[in-house]
């Protein structure tokens, strides 16, 4: 709190305290999930209970679950879930890393998707860098059935991304992103900022809460920054194909997507 008390003064918020309360219940939330008619559900940060998992197939619902290394993908596999989320470390926002620690789950999609290819049964997700149509050429051709992409919708028309963030990341290179735990207390991948250079130091004894903790703790800062446009106090989740980020309607990406994948294949073929 003292170390972060600064930057709450910054932005004129009152002093931060000690969160108690961090989020809502599992049961919660897959009681809403599972009302929501939706037809697929996906989950990060682990395993979901078997009872879980049947309760969301009886509702005809597709479960995904996601994976940084092989073993988190057989993880899940044997925990019953129908298709595996390969997500690699150039992923924007937080992964999935949930057996080791982040440091040495950091593998890039290109190496990871074939290796859980090889290694599960079931349909593999490619996520992490995939911005156009070649990336999800590219992901097809290492085995994956689907592509997830998050950074490449940050900039379309309408998603709610912050305007400070927005132009953050129209305006970002690839070598402009890190790993960071300054935000939340879990490894996740950002435009790097002054927050995130002063608070997370990369040294062991760094003052950060563990997730969800720190998330809680610098909830209301990144509020804050979000409204009076401080872009160095925003957690502005970002993957390292942030450069091809595109400024349209989520349509026409999608129209984009679907043309680019056409002329990849030509190419190739050719
Ligand atoms: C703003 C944002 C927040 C994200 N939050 C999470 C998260 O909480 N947990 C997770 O496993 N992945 C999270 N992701 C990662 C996505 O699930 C996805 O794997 C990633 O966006 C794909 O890589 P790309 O950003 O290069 O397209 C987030 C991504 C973004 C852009």
């Amino acid at each position: 709190v003292r170390r972060i008390a600064p930057y709450f003064a910054e932005l004129g918020l009152p002093c931060p305290v000690v969160p108690t309360r961090v989020g809502e219940s599992f049961e919660a939330q897959l009681e809403a999930a599972l009302d929501s008619g939706a037809s697929a559900f996906s989950f990060t940060f682990g395993l979901v209970p078997q009872a879980a998992i049947e309760a969301l197939r009886r509702r005809g619902m597709v479960v995904l679950g996601t994976a940084t290394t092989v073993d988190e993908a057989l993880a899940l596999e044997a925990s019953g879930v129908d298709a595996v989320v390969a997500q690699g470390s150039e992923a924007g926002g937080h992964r999935g890393t949930f057996l080791r620690d982040a440091r040495t789950s950091q593998i890039g999609t290109m190496a990871l998707v074939p290796q859980v290819v090889d290694a599960v049964k079931l349909p593999v997700v490619a996520s992490g860098g995939i911005m156009d149509g070649r990336g999800i050429v590219a992901a097809r051709a290492l085995g994956a059935v689907a592509v997830q992409m998050g950074t490449a919708f940050l900039t379309c028309d309408e998603a709610g991304t912050p305007a400070a963030y927005r132009a953050a990341v129209l305006a970002a290179r690839e070598d402009e992103t890190r790993v960071t735990r300054a935000y939340s207390g879990r490894a996740a991948r950002g435009l790097v900022n002054r927050f995130m250079r002063e608070v997370d130091t990369g040294r062991d004894d760094d003052p950060i809460l563990p997730y969800p903790l720190q998330n809680a703790l610098t909830r209301p800062l990144r509020a804050a920054a979000a409204a009076q446009g401080r872009s160095e106090f925003l957690s502005a989740w970002a993957g390292q194909g942030v450069r091809l980020a595109r400024s349209r309607s989520a349509a026409d990406l999608m129209i984009a997507l679907a043309r680019e994948i056409e002329e990849t294949e030509t190419r190739i073929a050719r």
